[in-house]
């Protein structure tokens, strides 16, 4: 399978940023091990703390992958665009969240992309990024 993985802001401090919320990997050392444990897959990869980049990832993933997965960040809780952009493109898009969004603050609980996925995977730590490929591959 073609998939993408897109990671959103402050993503890329991973490693480094809250490590009790995120752990202490960073995310380019997971890849690694993903990509090790599923070598049949091909796995692209992008992370922009932009929000228009983002949108742009995700118009040109259209037609080129069989799933995308993506990690919004912060943009899961306040973005119209990146919600009517997932709504736009016809490939399938599985929300994913390093740490269990609704156990934290309230304004978290919200996702404007979870209606325009085909599902939503939150709490797992970057383990949910596995459980995600997981679910495309079946
Ligand atoms: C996050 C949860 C978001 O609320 C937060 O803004 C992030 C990361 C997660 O992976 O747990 O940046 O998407």
């Amino acid at each position: 399978m073609n998939i993408l993985i897109i990671n959103g802001p402050n993503l890329n401090l991973l490693g480094r940023r809250e490590p009790d919320i995120y752990g202490n990997k960073t995310f380019t050392e997971y890849l690694e091990d993903l990509r090790k444990q599923f070598p049949d897959e091909h796995i692209d990869y992008f992370q922009s703390n932009y929000e228009g980049d983002i949108i742009e990832r995700l118009h040109k993933a259209d037609g080129i992958y069989n799933g995308i997965i993506l990690n919004a960040a912060a943009y899961t809780h306040t973005s119209v665009a990146i919600a009517d952009a997932i709504a736009g493109i016809s490939i399938p898009v599985i929300e994913v969240h390093i740490s269990n969004i609704f156990k934290r603050e309230s304004f978290r609980h919200q996702s404007f992309i979870a209606p325009h996925c085909k599902g939503s995977i939150s709490g797992f730590g970057l383990d949910s990024y596995r459980l995600a490929l997981l679910s495309f591959i079946h």
